[in-house]
């Protein structure tokens, strides 16, 4: 079956389930993409009402009855350790899927997850969006075209600095609602999935350490890890260094990858998204998003004109539309699917084996 058989005419009807940060940011990305915000539920009745009195719902509710409604896309929105399950309700009731990132927290429940999918004829997409940046699109285009030469090296991080001292705390902290995996699971997945998709090669193996800086936060021990350090090999021959820390003072979403391959290196900074570093032994150019200038997937990502900064939001906004597209059953580049999923669950078990067995691991290809 494909997910044409389950097209819909957009606007598509939508419920969200959670009513954090991701909530209000998937929202206004839906509200963009023309969507009809059908309903919410977070944690509790009084939270879901005040979630859909906010953020503009039709209705709320905090029980089952979410999945009896009339719906098109579910966007699943909650703490790690529940997406399995809300994305197998959805799907069952007959709903696409927009699944946070972790799809799951360990790669059996996220397979069954794409399994489920394909039985139903249905489909999901996983916010990845920092594929949604234009100077991505540009970095990933201009390896694909040769121009960097064969890839040598990436040097890659995702610093934070929101869990620095041992009084911080959230839920992503506990495994039981975050998972086993926090730093790598939270942040590193994005910086993997942003490293294969610009370079479009996979990591094949790779060493992990990892350090739970503070054992206690909130009055409880902490199982998860605040730091990973990594060393990675790619499926092309290039090798890697991957830092990851929510410990990291000054630094917020502090996402930095370059790619250096024989001709040219390529430098994406996430804080500054208007940019791209494109090196070179002489004449390094730092390229200015500008949508007469860049390759037709960047400039199809670029919604206002050169020098009117895009940001986070706006990438989301694309990567809903996307994925809203792609349920109709049309065509659109790069748009991150539940494979996807699959394969940062896989990664992140890798690493968390790597570290405590103090080993290489090869990962699994996908
Ligand atoms: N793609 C991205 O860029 C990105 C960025 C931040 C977070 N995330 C992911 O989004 C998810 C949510 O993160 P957040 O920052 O919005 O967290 P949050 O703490 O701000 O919000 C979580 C919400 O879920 C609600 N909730 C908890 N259990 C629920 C349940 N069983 N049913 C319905 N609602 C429930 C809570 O009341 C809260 O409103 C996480 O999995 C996180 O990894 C992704």
């Amino acid at each position: 079956m494909d997910t044409v058989a389950q097209a819909f005419a957009p606007p598509p009807r939508i419920g969200m389930l959670g009513g954090g940060f991701m909530a209000r940011t998937h929202t206004r990305a839906a509200r963009t993409a023309g969507a009809h915000l059908d309903v919410i539920a977070s944690s509790t009745a009084a939270r879901s009402r005040r979630a859909a009195t906010e953020l503009g719902y039709e209705t709320s509710t905090a029980g089952d009855d979410f999945f009896d409604h009339d719906l098109d896309v579910v966007h699943v929105c909650t703490p790690n350790t529940s997406h399995a399950e809300h994305a197998l309700r959805a799907l069952d009731a007959g709903f696409q899927i927009i699944c946070e990132k972790p799809l799951a927290t360990d790669s059996t429940a996220a397979r069954s997850i794409v399994d489920r999918a394909q039985a139903l004829g249905l489909s999901g997409t996983v916010p990845f969006v920092y594929r949604y940046h234009p100077m991505v699109r540009e970095a990933r285009a201009r390896i694909r075209r040769g121009e960097a030469g064969a890839l040598l090296t990436i040097d890659a991080s995702y610093l934070q600095d929101w869990l620095l001292s041992a009084e911080d705390d959230n839920w992503r902290v506990d495994a039981e609602s975050g998972g086993p995996s926090r730093a790598f699971a939270d942040i590193g997945s994005h910086l993997v999935d942003l490293i294969e998709f610009i370079t479009d090669e996979r990591i094949v193996s790779l060493t992990a350490t990892t350090r739970t800086v503070h054992p206690r936060r909130g009055g409880a021990a902490v199982t998860t890890e605040d730091t990973v350090a990594m060393t990675v090999e790619m499926s092309g021959g290039a090798i890697g260094s991957v830092l990851v820390s929510q410990l990291a003072p000054g630094r917020k979403n502090g996402l930095v990858i370059e790619v250096a391959g024989a001709q040219e290196s390529l430098r994406f900074a996430q804080e500054q998204p208007e940019q791209l570093w494109v090196g070179r032994r002489a004449g390094s150019q730092l390229l200015m998003r500008d949508p007469d200038t860049l390759s037709p997937d960047a400039a199809r990502l670029c919604t206002v004109p050169a020098g009117h900064p895009q940001g986070y939001q706006d990438a989301f906004n694309a990567f809903v539309a996307d994925s809203y597209a792609v349920f109709a059953g049309e065509k659109r580049e790069g748009v991150p699917t539940l494979a996807d999923g699959v394969r940062a669950a896989l990664v992140t078990e890798a690493v968390l084996r790597s570290a405590a067995e103090r080993t290489w691991v090869e990962v699994e290809a996908p």
